[in-house]
């Protein structure tokens, strides 16, 4: 630490202890509210001195006690370390003693207190305010549940680090940790998906973490809504369609295309703007689940075994041999699937063949009909 600023330190400490003094003492009853009889105003750079102190503590209605102390190098590295004061965020304190907490116990979560931050947080950051406001989080919140994510939740309070603009990948590590303290068991299915297991495990990048699904601001509700079930398709194609990506993973290039080719998919693009319901067919997480994603190539086997059940959820009277309807994602092949292969290629000769024949026959009409017109006949063509 620099001389100058320790000494500075210092002075401002020993007037903070005087103030203090004074306001006990009674001799100088400045600021008088009714929430702290007695106080002085504070200096917004008047906070650390005392909130710098290791171990101060508050204690609550419980006996119990919580820290009160503001690490004063972490706060100075987080993002807002240079450019706010404390009061950007906690407004509500301007003296001391400050006003009074009504917290009764440190594992409580203190929402009117949480909410004041993020009010605060919506003057200066307003656009993901507004996407909050609209989320699952905040109506859950409306709706009595306290242990519903606020701003801090994610972010942290006095730590808050500089979210990284290409959000992809590792930058997300830490975020998928911050959903983990509420959602246990979407994140223990995600750990050991194959898309968990290669970002957490292996630090891949391309894989999706919590957020390149759920929008962290907007999140909007995932379980039985229709508009999110639509969506899903998107998200997931957003990376399986894209070939280059995929290519590095030895992974079918043709995972849209052959989804849209098959009797889910073609109904589900047909019917793509039915706002308000959902669509009825497979989507991507049917078969494959959301969080639990496993490798179909796994030796576990789960895919295949679990394909029945799958499939059974929509058809109730699927038998062991329904899963076999699904041709999966790769185009069929002499090899792979040669039945559906050849019978395509039959069709698609037969179709080919009719449009042509039919496409001669109508050119040669309208030829027809030409030469008679030239030949200044007005009799119709024989
Ligand atoms: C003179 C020392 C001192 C100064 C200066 C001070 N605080 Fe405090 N603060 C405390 C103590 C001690 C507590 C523990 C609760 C109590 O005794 O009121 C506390 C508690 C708090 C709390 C948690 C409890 C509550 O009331 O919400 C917040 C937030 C807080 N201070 C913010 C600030 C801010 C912001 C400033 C600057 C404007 C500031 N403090 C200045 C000593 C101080
Ligand atoms: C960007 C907004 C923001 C700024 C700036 C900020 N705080 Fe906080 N502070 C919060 C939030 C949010 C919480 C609640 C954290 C929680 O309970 O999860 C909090 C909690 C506290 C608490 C109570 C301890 C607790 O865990 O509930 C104290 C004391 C405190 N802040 C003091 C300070 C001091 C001193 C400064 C300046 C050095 C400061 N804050 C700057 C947002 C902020
Ligand atoms: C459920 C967790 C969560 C909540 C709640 C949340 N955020 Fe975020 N926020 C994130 C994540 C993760 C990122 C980085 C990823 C991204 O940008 O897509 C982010 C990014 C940001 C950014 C950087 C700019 C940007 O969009 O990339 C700001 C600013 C921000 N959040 C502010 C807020 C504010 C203000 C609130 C409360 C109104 C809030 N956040 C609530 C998780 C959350
Ligand atoms: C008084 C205005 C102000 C308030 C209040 C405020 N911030 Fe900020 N915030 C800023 C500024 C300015 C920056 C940019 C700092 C920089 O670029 O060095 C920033 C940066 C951020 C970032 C990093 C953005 C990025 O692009 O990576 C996040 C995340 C963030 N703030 C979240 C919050 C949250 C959450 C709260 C409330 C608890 C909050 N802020 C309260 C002004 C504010
Ligand atoms: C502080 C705890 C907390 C954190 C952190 C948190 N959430 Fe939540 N989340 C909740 C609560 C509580 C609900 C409401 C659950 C309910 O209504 O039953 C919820 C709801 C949701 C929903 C809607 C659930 C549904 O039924 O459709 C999604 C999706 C979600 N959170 C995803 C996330 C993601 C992704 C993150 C991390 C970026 C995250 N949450 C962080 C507590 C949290
Ligand atoms: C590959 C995309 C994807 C990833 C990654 C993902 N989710 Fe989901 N999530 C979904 C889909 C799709 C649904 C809707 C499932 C449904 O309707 O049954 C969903 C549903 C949810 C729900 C609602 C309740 C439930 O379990 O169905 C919560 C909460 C949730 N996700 C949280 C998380 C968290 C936390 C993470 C990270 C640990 C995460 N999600 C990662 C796609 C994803
Ligand atoms: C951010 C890009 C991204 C998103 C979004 C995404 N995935 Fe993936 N997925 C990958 C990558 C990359 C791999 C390859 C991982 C590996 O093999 O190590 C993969 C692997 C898979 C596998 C395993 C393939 C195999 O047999 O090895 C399945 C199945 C899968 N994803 C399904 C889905 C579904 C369903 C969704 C949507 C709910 C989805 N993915 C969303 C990038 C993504
Ligand atoms: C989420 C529900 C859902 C799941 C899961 C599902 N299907 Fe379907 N399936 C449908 C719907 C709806 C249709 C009717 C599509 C249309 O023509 O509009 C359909 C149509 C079909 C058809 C065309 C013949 C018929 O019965 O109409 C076959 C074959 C089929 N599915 C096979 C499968 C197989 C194999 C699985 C499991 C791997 C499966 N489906 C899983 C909803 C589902
Ligand atoms: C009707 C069930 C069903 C639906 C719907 C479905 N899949 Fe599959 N998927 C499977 C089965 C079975 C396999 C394993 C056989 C195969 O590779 O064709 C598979 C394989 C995969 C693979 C591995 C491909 C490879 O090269 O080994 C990926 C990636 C994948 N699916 C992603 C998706 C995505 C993304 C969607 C949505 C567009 C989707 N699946 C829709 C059943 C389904």
């Amino acid at each position: 630490m620099p001389t100058l600023f320790r000494v500075r330190y210092r002075t401002v400490f020993v007037l903070a202890v005087l103030i203090l003094a004074a306001g006990w003492l009674g001799a100088n009853g400045a600021i008088v509210r009714a929430d702290a009889p007695s106080g002085e105003a504070l200096d917004s750079y008047m906070c650390p001195v005392c909130h710098a102190t290791p171990n101060l503590k508050m204690q609550l209605a419980s006996g119990e006690f919580l820290s009160v102390t503001v690490e004063p190098q972490t706060y100075k590295q987080s993002v807002h370390g240079n450019v706010l004061q404390c009061t950007a965020c906690h407004a509500e304190i301007t003296g001391y003693p400050h006003p009074a907490r009504a917290l009764a116990r440190p594992s409580v979560r203190d929402v009117p207190f949480l909410m004041r931050a993020y009010t605060a947080c919506g003057t200066c950051h307003r656009p993901e305010y507004d996407q909050y406001l609209g989320s699952a989080h905040a109506q859950a919140l409306g709706a009595g549940k306290p242990d519903a994510a606020i701003c801090s939740d994610c972010h942290g309070a006095h730590d808050m680090t500089q979210a990284n603009p290409a959000q992809v990948g590792l930058a997300l590590v830490p975020a998928v940790y911050s959903c983990a303290k509420c959602h246990q068991q979407e994140f223990e299915d995600y750990r050991a998906s194959v898309h968990g297991k290669d970002l957490l495990g292996k630090g891949d990048p391309n894989v999706p973490a919590c957020v390149d699904c759920h929008n962290p601001h907007s999140m909007t509700q995932a379980k039985n809504n229709p508009d999110f079930r639509r969506q899903s398709l998107a998200i997931c194609v957003s990376c399986h369609a894209d070939a280059q990506l995929m290519t590095k993973y030895g992974l079918s290039t043709r995972i849209l295309s052959t989804y849209v080719a098959d009797f889910h998919g073609a109904t589900a693009q047909l019917y793509p703007s039915r706002l308000g319901q959902a669509p009825e067919q497979a989507m991507c997480y049917d078969c494959h689940s959301n969080h639990n994603i496993k490798s179909t190539v796994s030796a576990d086997g789960l895919l295949q075994a679990n394909l029945l059940a799958a499939c059974q959820k929509c058809h109730a009277d699927a038998s062991v041999n329904f899963p076999a309807a699904w041709v999966g994602h790769h185009d069929p092949t002499p090899d792979n699937l040669p039945l559906v292969f050849w019978i395509r290629g039959i069709y698609n000769v037969l179709i080919t063949g009719t449009i042509l024949v039919l496409v001669g026959h109508i050119a040669l009409d309208i030829r027809r009909v030409f030469l008679n017109t030239l030949r200044g006949g007005n009799q119709a063509h024989d």
